[in-house]
């Protein structure tokens, strides 16, 4: 029997150390989740990207009484910029979670799906998308995708 670590990179920033462009993406993101619809959970997440072209985009968690079928922040973002932009890669996405009107403490991390549907994303792109978790006063920066998702399914 062997062993095999899988090693996962992750830069800690505070929102102050960020680049004004990152700054400006965790803001939006922020500001996303005024448009959460969330009456089951009350978790509002906000999710923001820029393309490469230098759009930005939004997107926010949108629950319904049917539980599934609800779409988290990210998949909304991630799913209106290839509806509208389907041949600009994503360079970054920021994801923010606001509950009882604060931003949550601890940066706010994708769920499993959401991290298979991001890495699709960058897959297809070609080039690593950034991903900033942001929480109150620390923001996770991780490179590419592949560090959300270690050993993930690809058929590519
Ligand atoms: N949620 C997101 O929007 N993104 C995540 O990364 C995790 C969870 C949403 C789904 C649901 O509306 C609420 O947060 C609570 O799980």
């Amino acid at each position: 029997m062997k062993e095999k670590n899988v090693v996962t990179k992750i830069q800690v920033y505070s929102y102050t150390e960020l680049t004004d462009d990152d700054k400006k993406l965790v803001d939006l993101a922020k500001e996303a989740t005024n448009a959460s619809y969330a009456p089951y959970s009350h978790f509002h997440v906000g999710a923001a990207l820029r393309l490469e072209n230098g759009v930005m985009i939004k997107g926010a968690n949108q629950e319904n009484a049917a539980f599934p079928a609800g779409l988290c922040a990210e998949r909304s973002a991630c799913f209106n910029a290839g509806s509208n932009y389907p041949d600009v890669p994503i360079e970054t996405i920021a994801v923010i979670a606001v509950q009882n009107g604060e931003v949550v403490e601890d940066p706010c991390s994708p769920c499993g799906v959401c991290r298979q549907a991001l890495l699709e994303f960058e897959t297809r792109a070609g080039k690593p998308m950034q991903v900033l978790l942001a929480g109150r006063d620390t923001i996770y920066r991780l490179q590419s995708v592949k560090d959300l998702l270690p050993l993930s399914f690809t058929e590519f």
